[in-house]
């Protein structure tokens, strides 16, 4: 019987997910249940994001929330981890006096231990340690999974060694560390016992995959992961494109369950702002990269970031980013102002730009995507999308059964199965590759109709292991 209740936020990064997901599983072996309300709870965990400035302001006035009502309810254990309490422990410390526990990136699976030692004299307890070792210890094993996501994620390293002069990463999350492939390999099998059908293969720069400890390389990495049973899909981020390999391209063209769908950042259209932000490529190799990529599959779908207003960058630098865009038709992007990081470089950088001039870009950045995405997303409307059903949709309509996933792309498709009545075939589809004729586009989403003689559908996995949190409440 699970008597405590922990309640996690989590900020930024799919990095931070799978880390809070690791937490919830070490926290369910504790004998604790997670909840959605931390007024319901006994332990509140702040999992931290650094990447922005913005990011940063958020954790801050979540965490003065917080301590806030922790005058009122003392009992609360307060624990923050991630990227802020790796950069700002001290400071955290003497900001928030309510914090019990702060724990850097690469402590996090020392959570349960450092509850059992909290006492009254000794708050907060503070490890921010980088180290070298990166699988969990041997009580937090992958073979404990009990419940998966049908799309879950796998961290297969931590940490950069590339050192773009705006990034915190090498300094909040350390040297770039792989684990072994066997590890990984174990912890995909165990997620696809548990009801994973996608795995998503994280790192901050995957393509330099097991080169610093002569283990197998990223494309290897890749076949061995695509002969377990029960998988449907592979995907990965991120990629930086100076190490995007012809190996790894190969791979794309030879393993069918390696999604259709690349995250590529490009962070900028100028050659003179690539360089000054340390990328190492040209705008040039960047194209001929996505040439390639297209040339091994053709309709591969192609997602990126930009940081609008870098110091020093001019109106033509910005011009050669609006070209870029225009020119590579991504189907989607993020895009960021740049903001100061006090650790990185690029901080101390001459030839700021003005705060309403970097908002000015982004929006145009976000506009001429807006136009690129809606004539892809149009085109496809009479298409037939194979979609791995992730459950019901969100918004959904009386009478209506509508299901929700995601293409190969990467693509979100909402779709309509028939009137009501039909909830147990609905059950079974989740899981599923099923076939879906799209009828209609939206900014961010397909909309279409399940094709309901191509599925076969059939339970994939227990239908009490589909879906879910990683642990039940
Ligand atoms: N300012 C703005 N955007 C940033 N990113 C990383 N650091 C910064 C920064 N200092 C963006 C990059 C990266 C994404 C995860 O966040 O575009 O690819
Ligand atoms: Fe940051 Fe660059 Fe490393 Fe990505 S590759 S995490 S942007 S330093």
């Amino acid at each position: 019987m699970k008597t405590k209740k922990a309640y996690i936020n989590t900020f930024g990064c799919q990095m931070n997910v799978y880390d809070t997901h690791r937490m919830e599983n070490m926290l369910a072996a504790a004998g604790y249940a997670t909840t959605d309300s931390f007024w319901r709870a006994d332990l509140v965990i702040v999992n931290t994001c650094a990447i922005r400035e913005k990011a940063v302001q958020k954790v801050y006035s979540f965490l003065g929330r917080i301590c806030g009502i922790k005058r009122h309810k003392p009992g609360i254990i307060l624990a923050v981890t991630g990227c802020v309490a790796q950069q700002q422990s001290q400071w955290l410390a003497e900001r928030f006096a309510g914090v019990d526990l702060i724990l850097g990136t690469h402590a996090v699976t020392r959570l349960v231990p450092y509850l059992e030692q909290l006492g009254p004299e000794n708050r907060p307890i503070i490890d921010v340690a980088m180290r070298t070792e990166i699988d969990p210890p041997a009580d937090d094993v992958a073979e404990k999974i009990e419940n998966a996501d049908i799309s879950s994620f796998v961290t297969i390293m931590r940490g950069c060694d590339n050192f773009c002069t705006y990034c915190v990463v090498p300094y909040v999350r350390g040297r770039e560390t792989s684990r072994e492939p066997s590890r990984i390999h174990a912890e995909v099998e165990a997620l696809v016992r548990a009801g994973a059908r996608e795995v998503t293969l994280l790192g901050q720069n995957v393509n330099s995959y097991g080169k610093k400890e002569a283990l197998c390389g990223f494309p290897e990495l890749l076949r061995q992961i695509h002969d377990i049973e029960g998988l449907l899909r592979i995907r990965f981020v991120t990629s930086h494109p100076k190490d995007l390999s012809d190996g790894l391209i190969d791979a794309f063209a030879k393993l069918p369950k390696l999604a259709n769908h690349v995250h590529l950042p490009v962070q900028s259209g100028a050659n003179r702002i690539l360089s000054k932000m340390n990328r190492r490529y040209t705008r040039d190799h960047y194209m001929q990269r996505v040439a390639a990529l297209r040339e091994a599959r053709p309709d591969i779908a192609i997602s990126t970031d930009f940081i609008a207003g870098f110091p020093t960058e001019t109106e033509a630098d910005f011009e050669d980013t609006i070209d870029l865009i225009q020119k590579v038709r991504f189907d989607t992007l993020f895009a960021f102002e740049y903001s100061d990081r006090p650790e990185a470089p690029a901080a101390r950088f001459n030839g700021k730009i003005d705060s309403l001039e970097k908002k000015h870009r982004l929006r145009k950045i976000l506009d001429v995507q807006a136009d690129v995405t809606a004539d892809i997303y149009h085109n496809l409307v009479g298409s037939t999308q194979t979609v791995l059903v992730e459950g019901k949709s969100k918004k959904p309509r009386q009478d209506i059964v509508e299901m929700s996933g995601r293409s190969s792309e990467n693509r979100i498709v909402n779709f309509v199965c028939a009137s009501s009545g039909l909830e147990k075939e609905t059950d079974l589809m989740e899981g599923q590759l099923v076939n879906v004729h799209i009828e209609r586009a939206c900014a961010n989403s397909l909309w279409g109709r399940f094709v309901p003689d191509t599925a076969g559908l059939k339970p994939a996995a227990p239908l009490s292991m589909k879906g879910g949190k990683t642990n039940a409440a």
